[in-house]
């Protein structure tokens, strides 16, 4: 387990895309797990950045996002898809067709969900998952209580999680109540993992995950399992480490 602890999160996103491009400059058709949410934007800023002034290449990359919400199209300025198309794919030569997010309007959830497992598979896996973590120790949905085993599927989310993303919609009311995700297990399946986390109210999840025991009840705990896992903290988010951990 790797935690770099930087100064603030213009930092923290370029660890993370220095990380990134040297894995894709590595390997032609990499496979990139991505995530939304305000933590991994400073990261797609650079990753933008580093393609339109070094000529970093997403032709052959292929990428699959951790959850989307379930009821909601891809078209909604809410939704996942939305995001990423704004804050990377648009900027980028990615191919969109190679850019998966699960789609929150399918028919059937569970066939969906069963699809999305098959198709990360097939595309070989995935090479580096990107995540956040919610103050409530969340990776991807995967609300305390998960199973650590568990594989892509639809999910309630908790209250805390509905309030923490209200500040996103116009009133708490619109906030959707279920969403797809990665499984714990599926995530755990990626040849790499980044956990990026920013902020004093991630301070305490951050400290659970990293050094508490490994249990359901905060679900990035399982990433202690995980044989190639980096943590790139703030100052703030990493405040109630107690081990020595390098800064960067
Ligand atoms: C988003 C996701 C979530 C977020 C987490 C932190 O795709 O999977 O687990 O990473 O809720 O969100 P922010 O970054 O907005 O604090």
């Amino acid at each position: 387990m790797q935690v770099i602890i930087v100064k603030d999160k213009a930092e923290m996103g370029k660890t993370a895309a220095e990380i990134v491009a040297g894995g894709m400059r590595a390997k032609e058709h990499f496979v990139l797990g991505l995530a939304t949410g305000t933590t991994p934007i400073p990261l797609y800023r650079e990753l933008i950045r580093m393609h339109k002034e070094d000529g970093l290449d997403f032709s052959t990359t292929a990428s699959f996002n951790l959850d989307e919400y379930v009821g909601i199209p891809g078209t909604h300025d809410q939704s996942y898809r939305f995001f990423m198309n704004r804050e990377l794919f648009d900027h980028v030569n990615i191919n969109k067709k190679a850019t998966h997010v699960p789609d929150g309007m399918a028919d059937d959830v569970e066939m969906f969900c069963a699809e999305y497992e098959a198709m990360i598979a097939d595309c070989g896996g995935v090479d580096c998952q990107i995540l956040g973590i919610g103050s409530n120790g969340h990776i991807g949905f995967n609300e305390p209580g998960t199973s650590l085993g568990s594989r892509t599927h639809r999910t309630a989310l908790t209250e805390s999680t509905i309030k923490d993303n209200s500040r996103l919609f116009e009133k708490v009311e619109d906030v959707p109540t279920e969403a797809i995700t990665m499984g714990i297990g599926t995530i755990l399946e990626s040849e790499s993992i980044l956990l990026l986390a920013n902020g004093a109210n991630k301070a305490k999840a951050v400290a659970d995950a990293i050094e508490g025991p490994i249990t359901a009840t905060c679900p990035a705990s399982a990433l202690q399992l995980h044989p190639n896992v980096t943590f790139i903290l703030t100052e703030d988010a990493a405040a109630d480490l107690k081990l020595e951990w390098h800064r960067g």
